[in-house]
């Protein structure tokens, strides 16, 4: 089991006792806004997603729950391994959190599991992660239009990547 720690965060694998905590960020329409899918509708579609997420294949993915003294305030971790993703509750938006985890994160994806490179897919609207990728040094490789469907309405994508330091 894995668990990654930072001055101020514990990431470690999801629990299902984090629905509860999970839902208030899964279900909160801003934080979702550019997110792959709907706002969860209830604590049971988070409970589902964390269920998905322990029965999943470890060497595909690497999950974490953002702790912050004690409480989940997001998700973060590499999915489709080597893409990254993240998500925190509004609540603690632009405080450095989503840096700090992030950081955490790439630094175990290339001096743990080895990658060579870590993605991201980014909608071209959502500054806030465009910013916060790039102040980490990823750099923008390609574009893609009307790549993800949420009820009836296509988004687009911007992809993005950063090499491992020895690369
Ligand atoms: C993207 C997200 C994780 C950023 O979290 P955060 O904790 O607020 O980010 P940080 O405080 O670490 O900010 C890092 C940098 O990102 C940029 N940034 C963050 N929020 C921003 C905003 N609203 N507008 C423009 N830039 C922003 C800034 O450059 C910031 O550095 P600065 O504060 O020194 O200026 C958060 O907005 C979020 O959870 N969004 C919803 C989920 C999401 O879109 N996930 C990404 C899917 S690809």
């Amino acid at each position: 089991m894995t668990i990654l720690t930072t001055p101020r965060l514990v990431l470690r694998p999801f629990d299902p006792s984090d629905a509860e905590d999970l839902f208030a960020v899964f279900g909160n329409p801003t934080a979702m806004r550019y997110w792959s899918t709907l706002p969860h509708a209830s604590v049971a579609d988070t409970a589902r997603m964390i269920d998905r997420t322990l029965a999943g294949d470890p060497g595909s993915h690497a999950e974490f729950a953002i702790e912050h003294e004690g409480k989940v305030i997001g998700k973060v971790g590499l999915w489709q391994m080597p893409e990254i993703g993240y998500i925190l509750h509004p609540d603690y938006w632009r405080r450095g959190f989503a840096t700090e985890a992030v950081q955490a994160v790439i630094a175990h994806g290339f001096e743990t599991l080895g990658l060579d490179r870590i993605t991201a897919d980014v909608d071209p609207d959502n500054a806030a992660s465009l910013a916060m990728l790039t102040k980490l040094g990823f750099v923008i490789t390609g574009q893609a239009k009307n790549t993800i469907e949420i009820c009836g309405k296509w988004f687009d994508s911007i992809y993005l990547e950063l090499l491992a330091p020895d690369r």
